[in-house]
Formats: structure tokens, sequence, C-alpha cells
């Protein structure tokens, strides 16, 4: 009787293995990121269609079904309660014949201007995004970019192309990456769709989603060192004031983003950010393509998801059976620093439940390095310190075996800086050479640097001072490599307060 108890327990955890757990090597491969998304296999890019709908956050992705680089471009599809855990679902809107499914949007057409939804109840999930068309598949440059629509009245699961595509149709051979949004005051569509080669935004209105008008245009302006990709122009509260708002442009410059902040007038954006100044949402070398959720629940502050990688080298990073990722998705608001709007980003307050029981540190002083009672590779981390007078000082990972990943200041240039030099494998691509070390200038907050660092596995976001600096580098250390190790050049720094959490895997929870 009890050989037979044990055996049918056996049997009901295997079955029970089998139908709710994937196998312990999916999603546990060396470098695969454990609480942000990667898709189970295959290449991904740019995030698209960010839209909530009845309790799910849907990330659709720039995806290839058949192979770990880019090509076959399609929408893939994922979905998550709380953006953190996410259960991958079919291709959402694939490739067909010709014509890649490039980047785009998602709003859902409460009011049914575009007369999708036929039954009563029916809600229409709208695609808006650029048809990529080969239009001589023997003469490789002759393409086609033009803006299509397509609908789901089924939570985003299959989708209908609309038979009257293009819906905005200029002949050109760049003209891309569409984002829409309802403008409740204007009661219309507007679109945001780049130019990239000249550095435009155009804005475009409409009344279905069906028909688009001219509206105005943006730029050039600010970063025009490279192409122009993903805009996106939204409403973002003003921290700490209720009901005061300011819109921010964003847009992808070729390997990097910035951000315009001002006002929108219902046809044209007004920057407000001065001639010559530069702002990013992230001064990393890998953070790209990044736009925000249509349609969250009221009161959400807007959530912005980046492509984590970098069109240097990203088809060569070494991972397998995937490649690329997306950022952590981060929250926004703005506010004033020194005179000048500024935008601020938080994770999502969801990463706080993956928290296991924290070990903290206060005021730690030394010369030289120190070794933290931590190890991992999967941790969050809070630090307050007070840079002493022409220190260096900072913060090691991934430290073993003379390797190491360095978040520091430099207390006399006031800058923040990464070095990916020695952090692992540096040579699966000739420009990564280019992009080991990163500087960005903060100021010393009441001669303090907060910091709130995320490391998984083979990513690493730094939010510094509150989120008015964000900086998202990937790396690939040993996995043996766990050390975590204070750096202080000259002694003269104070760590006032660490605190340090290994997280769970999200894997295991969706
Ligand atoms: C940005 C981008 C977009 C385009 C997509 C193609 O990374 O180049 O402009 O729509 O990727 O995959």
């Amino acid at each position: 009787m009890k050989g037979l108890l044990l055996f049918s327990l056996a049997v009901i955890t295997l079955q029970s293995f089998g139908q709710n757990k994937t196998p312990d090597s999916l999603y546990h491969e060396k470098y695969r990121p454990q609480f942000h998304f990667s898709p189970a296999k295959n290449w991904t890019n740019d995030p698209n269609g960010l839209v909530y709908l009845d309790g799910e956050y849907h990330l659709f992705y720039q995806y290839n079904p058949f192979g770990n680089e880019w090509g076959h471009m399609s929408w893939g599809h994922a979905v998550s309660k709380d953006l953190v855990s996410w259960k991958q679902l079919p291709v959402a809107i694939a490739e067909e014949g010709n014509t890649m499914i490039f980047s785009g949007s998602c709003v859902i057409d409460k009011n049914n201007t575009a007369g999708f939804a036929t039954k009563p109840g029916q809600v229409a999930m709208v695609a808006v995004y650029t048809a990529h068309i080969t239009l001589n598949n023997l003469k490789q440059d002759s393409t086609l970019q033009n803006q299509h629509i397509a609908y789901s009245l089924d939570h985003g699961r299959t989708w209908t192309k609309y038979k009257g595509n293009p819906v905005l149709d200029l002949g050109r051979k760049d003209f891309r990456d569409p984002k829409v949004f309802w403008y409740e005051k204007g009661k219309k569509w507007i679109m945001t769709v780049v130019f990239p080669h000249e550095h435009i935004v155009q804005l475009y209105s409409s009344p279905d989603l069906k028909q688009w008008t001219y509206m105005s245009d943006f730029g050039p302006a600010g970063d025009i060192n490279g192409i122009w990709e993903c805009s996106d122009l939204l409403q973002v509260p003003v921290k700490g004031k209720t009901n005061q708002y300011k819109w921010v442009l964003l847009n992808s410059v070729s390997t990097t983003m910035q951000y315009f902040i001002g006002e929108f007038d219902g046809k044209v954006f007004h920057n407000e950010i001065p001639d010559g100044h530069i702002v990013r949402p992230d001064y990393g070398a890998d953070f790209y393509a990044g736009i925000t959720y249509n349609n969250l629940p009221a009161g959400s502050l807007p959530v912005l998801i980046g492509w984590a990688n970098n069109w240097s080298y990203a088809g060569s990073i070494p991972t397998f059976p995937w490649k690329s990722i997306m950022s952590i998705p981060r929250t926004l608001q703005v506010t004033k620093i020194n005179g000048e709007w500024a935008l601020l980003e938080q994770p999502v307050a969801a990463l706080k439940n993956y928290r296991l029981k924290p070990v903290q540190f206060e005021n730690i002083k030394f010369n030289g390095s120190k070794l933290l009672p931590v190890q991992g590779q999967q941790m969050e981390m809070e630090i307050t310190m007070d840079p002493g007078r022409d220190d260096s000082c900072g913060i090691k990972f991934a430290v073993g075996n003379s390797h190491y990943f360095t978040i520091g200041y430099a207390e006399r240039s006031q800058e923040l800086y990464i070095d990916r030099s020695n952090s692992g494998d540096t040579s699966f691509h000739p420009d990564f050479k280019n992009w080991l070390k990163t500087s960005t200038a903060i100021p010393e907050n009441n001669n303090k640097i907060k910091l709130h660092i995320f490391f998984d596995k083979s990513i690493i976001e730094v939010f510094a001072d509150d989120g008015q600096v964000v900086i998202t580098e990937q790396i690939f250390p040993d996995e043996k490599n766990k050390a975590v190790v204070l750096t202080s050049t000259n002694g003269k720094t104070v760590f006032d307060h660490i605190k340090v959490w290994q997280l769970k895997s999200s894997w295991d929870l969706r």
C-alpha cells in the first residue's frame, strides 16, 4: 500500500511537472536573464504594440520566428499580469509574402471608430505598423515602407489585416515606426512616424485609424548623429503635482535614444529643452527603440520598455537559443532640475515582489577595495554614498578570476561611469570594443550619490539619483564570477547605506 502511494505520488509529481513546468534547461541557459523578458528562442529587437487590456499587459516585439538572427520580421507576443513575469504566446502578426511586419503600436478602439467590432461587447485591439515591402526580390534595395493596420477581437490572440491597407503611404523607402494614441482633448487619434534619414518625426491625425491627415513635422533637433527611428509622444505627470503634465517626445537615434519635453497643442509639439542640450532616457550602450504603453489603468504612471541591445553588435552577442531581451519596464515622471525639465524613471514597482530577504550594511569607509558578504548574478541593490573629495568610488559586480564590471563615480569630474572592459566575453564582435566605457555627468545631490542597481545574468541597469540618469549595459561574465566589491581609491568615501536583495526568477512564477 505504501509502495503504491509512493508510486502514485511520483506519477502525480511527474505529471504536474510535465503540465506546468518547462524543462529545467529552458530559461535557465547561460546568460539568460531571470527577471527580464526574452523569447524562449530566436531573435528579437524592438518592443512593439505595448498595450494594456483587461488585466493583461501585452508585449509584442520584432521577432524572427525562424532563427536567431534578424530576418522574417513578424510580431512576437507575450503577456504579463505584472510587467515582470511573461508568458510567451504564438506569433501575433506574421511576415507575409514580400512584406515584413516592422515596428508599430497598438491601441484599444473603445469607441469603435474603425468599426472593426461587430458584436455587442466586442472591443477591437488595433495594431498600426510599418509594412516593409520588397518590391522586386532580385533588386535588393527596392523597398517601400508604408503604414498598415490589423485588428484583434480576442485580446491579441488572433489578427486580421485590414483590407484597405496601406492606411498611410507616401511612396517612400524609409518611413516607419508609427506610434498611435487617442488624444482625448481633440477626440482623435494621433500618430507619430519618422523619416529616419531626414531626422524628422511627422505627426498625423485620424478620426478612425484608417484615414490620416498630416499635421506637422518635428526636427531635425537634438542628436542627429544617426538615423531616427521609433518615436513616441505622450503626456507625463509632473512629480509631486496633482493633475499637472508635460508632453514628452522620445525617439531613437541609431544606437541610442533622446527625449524632448514641452507642450502639444493638438497639432504641433513645442520643445522646451534648450537647443544644443541633448538628454537621453538612458545613457548606456544597450537601450534602444523604447516606447510606452497605451491604455494603462487610470492613475498609472506611463511605462517605458526598451530593447536592451545595440545595433552595432546585436547580432553577435553570445546568447543561445535566443538573442536580445527587453529592459526592465520603467515608470515615467518629469520634474524641473536646475530650471530645466527632466525625465525621471523608476523600475516598475512589481519587481519588489521578487525580492528575497534583504542584507544591509551601514557606514562603511575603507581604502582600496572591500568584499561585500553577498554573492550572485541575479540581484538588486540600493546604495547611498558620500563621495570623498577627488575619490573614485563605486561598486564592482561579477567579480572573480580577475574579471569585474565597474559602476563608479569620479568625484572630481562629477561623473558616473560604467566600465565593462574586463567583465567577461567582450570579443564576440569587433565593435563591442567601442562600447566598453560610458560616463555621464551627475552632480552630487547634497553630497550624496544614490544608485539603484539591477543585475540579471547578462544585463545591468543603474538608476541614479532617483532615476534622473539611467544606464543599461549588457555583460557576458563567467557564471562563477559572483563576488561584489566596493571601491574607494583614496579612502575618503563613506558608503552610508547599502541594501541587497537576491531576486526570484520570474520564469518559475509564470
Ligand atoms: C529599430 C528598427 C525600426 C524597424 C525595426 C525593424 O530598431 O530598425 O526602425 O521598424 O527595427 O526590425
